[in-house]
């Protein structure tokens, strides 16, 4: 597909008002996504586990203007209240989208929106906020287009929410995400996710994500810096190439369920997007003291268990830990009583795969 693919027939249809809610959520990839083209493509292909509990709900409603604006008009509210300094991220969003949903500019919005998991808690939200209202932005589409398939729906709500914050284009759909062209990945696209079309085995199904809360501060470092820092990095097409071979070798690795090789391939490239912060210039350390402290103790505990749990981290302190669903007791027990001193206020999220976002309103 291309993207002019994704800009609208004039519609049959009208809607004067409504409301939409979706609860999409956020989503941890496996092989990592650091690095990006003009127009939010991404350097290389990435795959994700989409996550459960760890939601943005987001409603969006809609009353039709009599006059057309130039500009999408709303008014924003977070967690009940009205949230100005969150607006120009949606502002820029629906610029950028608006080329393939033109009808945004004959409304007027109430954005009001909520996470599941808690503020400044490390987490960034936006992937699961950005794909909630692309959702949302999707549904008001399918208003005015009744005839628009399940699948195109999914296709362009990726689309859209990759416009928002390229991640988020993972955690429309679940349970394991690829986003980025890859030759042997059928259908696979620059342009949106699409749920990981091979053999999964059933060990990866209902896979474990405690998220240790390291550190709860802001990020130091936005991720569009940090993608940028990619642009002339010394090892950038080392990297790439890397991240297209990762993902190669999880082919098979999610067929087996081999898991000694999956734990191979997840914790060197958290590693590695480490490694790229750390050489890039200017250069940045993400990680904290208590950062290393967990990862040592996952590798001594699983070295004395043989349990196959690993880590994996995104562009800041915060620990996922991973781990098989039939291990959960001793590992959850492991996790309690061994890495959560190290967490900010002892403060941890226990999450797993999910299958997805879910519209959560009767129309
Ligand atoms: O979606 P962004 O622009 O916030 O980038 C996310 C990048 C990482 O979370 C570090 C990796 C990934 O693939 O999710």
């Amino acid at each position: 597909m291309h993207s002019t693919d994704f800009i609208p027939q004039p519609f049959t249809r009208d809607a004067s008002r409504g409301k939409i809610t979706w609860q999409a959520p956020s989503n941890i990839a496996l092989v990592k996504y650091w690095g990006k083209k003009e127009d939010q493509i991404p350097a290389n292909p990435s795959v994700s586990f989409t996550l459960d509990t760890s939601r943005t709900t987001t409603t969006l409603e809609y009353a039709k203007k009599e006059i057309a604006g130039s500009d999408a008009d709303f008014e924003l509210y977070f967690e009940g209240k009205k949230k100005e300094d969150f607006k120009p991220k949606i502002e820029t969003f629906f610029k950028r989208i608006q080329k393939y949903c033109p009808y945004l500019t004959d409304y007027q919005f109430v954005i009001s929106t909520e996470n599941s998991f808690p503020h400044s808690s490390g987490i960034a939200s936006s992937a699961s906020g950005m794909s909630a209202l692309a959702l949302c932005v999707m549904s008001l589409e399918r208003e005015l287009n009744p005839t628009m398939t399940e699948v195109f729906f999914n296709k362009k709500a990726s689309f859209l929410a990759r416009l928002g914050s390229g991640s988020a284009c993972r955690s429309i759909e679940g349970d394991l995400v690829v986003w980025g062209e890859h030759k042997e990945i059928k259908q696979s696209s620059d342009l949106y996710g699409i749920k990981y079309p091979g053999d999964v085995h059933p060990v990866f199904k209902g896979f474990q994500d405690t998220i240790l809360l390291v550190d709860k501060g802001t990020k130091h470092v936005s991720s569009s810096v940090g993608h940028n820092l990619m642009h002339g990095h010394p090892f950038a097409e080392a990297r790439f190439a890397q991240a297209y071979s990762n993902l190669d070798l999880l082919e098979n690795i999610f067929k087996t369920g081999d898991l000694k090789a999956f734990i191979g391939i997840v914790e060197s490239e958290a590693l590695t997007l480490h490694a790229m912060m750390m050489s890039s210039r200017p250069y940045f350390i993400l990680m904290k003291p208590n950062t290393l402290k967990i990862i040592n103790k996952i590798w001594e505990f699983r070295e004395t268990t043989g349990l196959p749990v690993c880590f994996t981290l995104d562009a800041g302190a915060n620990v996922h830990v991973l781990y098989p669903e039939k291990d959960k007791g001793i590992i959850f027990e492991f996790i309690k009583n061994e890495l959560v001193a190290y967490c900010e206020n002892e403060q941890y999220l226990c999450d797993r795969v999910g299958k997805g976002a879910t519209r959560i309103d009767q129309d």
